[in-house]
């Protein structure tokens, strides 16, 4: 039996925060209370001062993607081990086909891929073409093997991008099997033409990868998937809502009555496109990643969305490739690959910006770190909240600690840092994972192999809702 007590600290839940101790046996939370004792050889954490918080859930990343020609630094190893150095212990990753591929042939070469994870890890996977293969293997995925989401690349053209047809039927399947389906909101035809449109104006650096993906091109998008799930009245999760077009479409839905969720970034919260016009070809392309980053006005419309609650989680899309593999686009920003790291800065950076200037209480900060991803992909309470009963996976936080986000010290293996040089105010002090201490004060001790794979069931709660909406608009015949 193994035990740890963590002692003395503020727990913060997204619905409330209290004085208590939190006992944890055998990777379980067993007790959240008033001096609770410490079982005979239990390890003890101080957390006066602290708050004692579920461990993130980033819903968003990409470790070990084969992707644009080559594959990101971090492998699920990494890039697990660099979550919990900052106080994440779940990620939501992509199973991605290649177009044709057998959806469960992908799906057990990420399952292998994923045996080294350091946290827990789960699978949203990837419909990226149809037939009556896609049918089956997306009920097999959600009845056997725990899978609830499934993914939906509206860009990348002549690569991973699904059409129109695509989207229906996949929905339409989602629906029935009580799966969430999600999308990439670009105009993926729209990309491909401006990409063309700016090298035929002799663009061919990374500024060109900002001008050629547009507000008005991803919320084009976010609309069509929104109509489209409205009209099939099934629920629908746009990830990296980067702009305030597209929160504005969300909001609009959802004010109508619409079940539509949306993800944030810490980076598109945070960083702002004048990136791509910075000199250095290795520093702007450190930042290409789709949707780009935006001005302050969309950073401020994707904060008041989180904030109005018509957003309702936060991740990283974390993705790393290194100076080397982004040089591929040198005389080319469309071959740049897309994508940038996070995992270990986003609990951090978003507390920074959002707790310590107000625009977030420590209860919000939680729904949109951890307790809404949960809630939205089944596994709340399990994940998501300090509660007996619930897996073990905590952040102890200091908010007095501070440090200074680098390159130089990340965990992540890749050579570049997005945060780069802004100091944070709120850190980590001990991570737990499965009732195990695997960071504490700067010491990580992530162990290869133990992450577990998180089956998450189908029809959360939002479809038994859906269902009766549904039949109570049935349409029917006129009887003559
Ligand atoms: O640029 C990005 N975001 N790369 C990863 C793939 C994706 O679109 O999420
Ligand atoms: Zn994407
Ligand atoms: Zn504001
Ligand atoms: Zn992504």
């Amino acid at each position: 039996m193994s035990s740890v007590l963590i002692r003395g600290g503020t727990v913060v839940n997204a619905d409330r925060a209290f004085r208590a101790d939190v006992l944890c046996i055998d990777g379980k939370i067993a007790e959240v209370g008033d001096n609770l004792a410490a079982p005979a050889g239990a390890q003890v954490v101080d957390a006066g001062g602290q708050y004692v918080m579920p461990g993130g859930i980033d819903p968003h990343t990409h470790m070990q993607l084969p992707f644009m020609g080559t594959v990101t630094m971090d492998d699920f190893y990494s890039g697990t081990a660099a979550g919990l150095a900052g106080g994440t212990t779940t990620i939501i990753d992509f199973v991605i086909p290649s177009p044709k591929q057998p959806l469960m042939d992908a799906y057990r070469t990420w399952r292998e891929w994923a045996e080294k994870s350091a946290a827990d890890y789960s699978f949203h996977v990837a419909v990226t073409w149809w037939d009556e293969s896609v049918h089956r293997d997306m009920g097999t995925l959600v009845q056997d093997e725990g899978v609830n989401s499934f993914k939906h690349f509206m860009a990348y053209k002549n690569a991973i991008m699904c059409d129109d047809e695509t989207l229906v039927n996949s929905f339409k399947r989602a629906l029935e099997l009580g799966a969430m389906p999600t999308v990439h909101a670009e105009n993926g035809e729209l990309v491909y033409l401006l990409q063309a449109d700016m090298k035929a104006k002799g663009i061919l650096g990374p500024e060109g990868h900002p001008l050629s993906r547009p507000p008005a091109v991803e919320a084009e998008a976010a609309q069509r998937a929104i109509a489209i799930a409205n009209v099939l009245n099934v629920p629908i999760y746009v990830v990296h809502v980067s702009c305030a077009e597209s929160a504005e479409a969300i909001a609009r839905a959802r004010a109508a009555g619409q079940r539509v969720y949306g993800e944030v970034l810490a980076g598109h919260l945070t960083v702002d496109d004048s990136v791509y016009r910075n000199p250095d070809f290795a520093y702007a392309a450190g930042h290409v990643m789709s949707p780009p980053f935006r001005n302050k006005t969309n950073q401020d419309a994707l904060w008041h969305g989180l904030q109005a609650g018509h957003l309702h989680t936060t991740a990283t899309d974390h993705c790393t490739f290194c100076a080397a593999q982004k040089a591929a686009g040198k005389d080319d920003f469309s071959k740049i690959p897309n994508g940038c790291g996070g995992v270990e800065e986003r609990l951090a950076v978003i507390w920074d910006e959002g707790v310590n200037t107000g625009r977030l209480t420590p209860s919000e900060f939680v729904a949109i770190t951890s307790a809404n991803a949960a809630k939205l992909f089944n596994i709340y309470p399990r994940k998501g909240c300090v509660v007996a009963g619930a897996d073990a996976d905590l952040v102890v936080w200091d908010p007095a600690g501070t440090k200074t986000l680098s390159v130089k010290t990340q965990k992540s293996l890749g050579d570049f840092n997005i945060f780069e040089g802004r100091t944070v105010t709120g850190v980590p002090s001990h991570t737990l994972s499965q009732g195990k201490v695997v960071y504490a004060n700067g010491d990580l001790r992530a162990e290869r192999g133990v992450g577990k794979y998180v089956k998450r069931p189908p029809f959360g709660p939002q479809f038994d809702a859906l269902a009766k909406k549904t039949a109570l608009h049935a349409p029917h015949p006129v009887s003559r």
